[in-house]
């Protein structure tokens, strides 16, 4: 009998769906397990160290769930956990398993799109502070690009707490997109930096002005996966194939399983785990 060793998509909330739903659409074959950190969720406001010891957590759980290969589909946990892990953590923890990111494959994709090397990113506090996407935009570039960003506190609560579409979500990106289009008039291309916010795309692109290319960032992590798994065939054949989804939260399964339907358009059934 075939061993269950799904992909592993993790994220402080809601937010890694819309990474996983992008992921299944292009490698339906797989089994995945997705982790849902509801319970200490925003990450994105807390500490460098606090942020890695619950990525850690969360991924040494999916390790002991038979994960191979896990994706940390939160921009937060990639800033300020992912190097960590894969340099100091994983050598001992489990040296043949790989721990993978969202903003390394959203860089590659804005430097192949923006025409006038004009960029805006938007993030959370973590992220934008944590300077992660100047500093991939900058060494992939070659300093050649003009890069702004914006810090949107606001938008992972709206989006956690079901306030998509509401004026208050319209305030608030209101009034983010124009503070960084004020920094730079000329930004041609907004990379939305944060797993989060294409729940709020509808609104994202009400206020954003006419042409500026928004990239979100699904379906880019689901084809830079499959690549990897590609160059990978060990990885490729450690995964397990049964195209079984299994979901968990730390917070209340019945909120999760209501709100997790929302965004990916199937029945959702969740388990509470600690981590
Ligand atoms: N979805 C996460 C990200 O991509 C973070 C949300 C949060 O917990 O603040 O950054």
């Amino acid at each position: 009998m075939t061993k269950y060793k799904p992909i592993g998509i993790f994220d402080s909330g809601y937010g890694g769906l819309t990474i996983l739903k992008e992921i299944r659409k292009q490698l339906p074959a797989f089994d995945y397990v997705y982790l849902g950190d509801n319970a200490r969720t925003p990450y994105g406001t807390r500490s460098f160290d606090v942020v890695y010891q619950y990525t850690l957590e969360a991924v040494t759980k999916l390790f002991s769930m038979g994960c191979e290969l896990v994706v940390l589909a939160c921009n937060t946990a990639s800033a300020k956990a992912l190097r960590t892990i894969q340099q100091n953590d994983l050598p001992h923890l489990s040296p043949n398993k790989r721990v993978l990111g969202v903003i390394r494959p959203s860089v590659e994709e804005v430097v192949s799109i923006t025409r006038n090397g004009h960029v805006g990113v938007l993030g959370t506090n973590g992220t934008i502070s944590s300077l992660s996407y100047v500093l991939e935009l900058n060494k992939i570039s070659g300093n050649k690009l003009e890069i702004s960003q914006e810090a949107c506190p606001m938008w992972v609560p709206i989006v956690e707490n079901n306030e998509i579409g509401t004026p208050g979500a319209d305030f608030f990106v209101q009034k983010n997109i124009r503070n960084l289009f004020s920094a730079d008039e000329l930004i041609d291309t907004v990379v939305l930096g944060c797993t989060h916010y294409p729940l709020l795309s509808e609104t994202i692109k009400k206020y954003l002005p006419a042409n500026v290319f928004l990239v979100e960032q699904g379906s880019i992590v689901a084809r830079k996966l499959a690549d990897y798994l590609n160059r990978h065939p060990e990885m490729e054949l450690r995964c397990s194939k049964q195209g079984k989804m299994h979901y968990y939260t730390t917070e209340q399964p019945e909120t999760f399983d209501e709100r997790a339907s929302l965004f990916i358009d199937e029945v959702v059934q969740s388990q509470k785990i600690h981590i």
